[in-house]
């Protein structure tokens, strides 16, 4: 995707984070939340996506826990002014190189039964299907559908070029410390203009 970056979030990219949450999701993250992910969670990556002309200006955005071989996808999201442009293809993408990279097998994530675009998206990447979780979102007791992607599954189709899977493994690879440094984001950002 030419003209676009993607690096590791900042404590500064919180408000405009916090901003789209509220704009796409029913319930949002606080800014407490994303605080403590970004501090407290050793487990977690945050990817942004920008402009490469205008990096402080946040298009997008995902998380990811680490767990042993497993990556949990916490939240993605696009801007709704900039939704239907890749963006969001582009940012799972990064988030997956990034997890076959740093040691993850298996990814997986919850996603409202009807959230259409999203569903297609993941399955597009080749996520599938693997059962509901009961009750699992509390402001409507709605299920959650489960989805996984399983790396020794992900082929030829979707392999992420080694120039991109090496700056991800390379610049990607602050994105998870316990302790993030106000500029450690800022040095762990992946260029990605002529890219995917
Ligand atoms: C879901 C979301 C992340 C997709 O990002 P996006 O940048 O808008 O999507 P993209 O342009 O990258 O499209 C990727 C794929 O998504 C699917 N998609 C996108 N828009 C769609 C639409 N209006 N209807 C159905 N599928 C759609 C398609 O499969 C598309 O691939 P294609 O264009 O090759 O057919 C974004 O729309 C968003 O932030 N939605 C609100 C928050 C959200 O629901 N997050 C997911 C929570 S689990």
């Amino acid at each position: 995707m030419a003209g676009y970056e993607i690096r590791t979030m900042t404590q500064e990219d919180i408000p405009q984070i916090v901003a789209i949450e509220r704009l796409v999701f029913p319930t949002p993250w606080s800014a407490a939340a994303f605080r403590s992910e970004l501090e407290d969670n050793g487990m977690a990556l945050y990817l942004i996506l920008t402009a490469a002309a205008d990096p402080a200006t946040v298009l997008a955005y995902g998380g990811l826990w680490k767990i042993f071989d497993e990556g949990h996808i916490t939240n993605v999201a696009v801007h709704p002014a900039h939704q239907g442009k890749k963006l969001g293809r582009f940012l799972i993408h990064a988030m997956i190189a990034w997890a076959w990279a740093n040691g993850i097998s298996h990814v997986t994530l919850e996603v409202r039964p009807g959230n259409q675009r999203a569903i297609a998206l993941y399955k597009s990447v080749g996520f599938q299907e693997a059962g509901l979780r009961p009750g699992y979102y509390e402001d409507t007791r709605e299920d959650a559908l489960i989805m996984w992607l399983h790396k020794e599954k992900w082929g030829k189709r979707y392999k992420v070029k080694d120039g991109l899977r090496t700056k991800l493994k390379n610049g990607a690879r602050d994105g998870l410390r316990t302790k993030p440094r106000r500029e450690a984001g800022r040095r762990g950002g992946i260029s990605l203009g002529s890219g995917d």
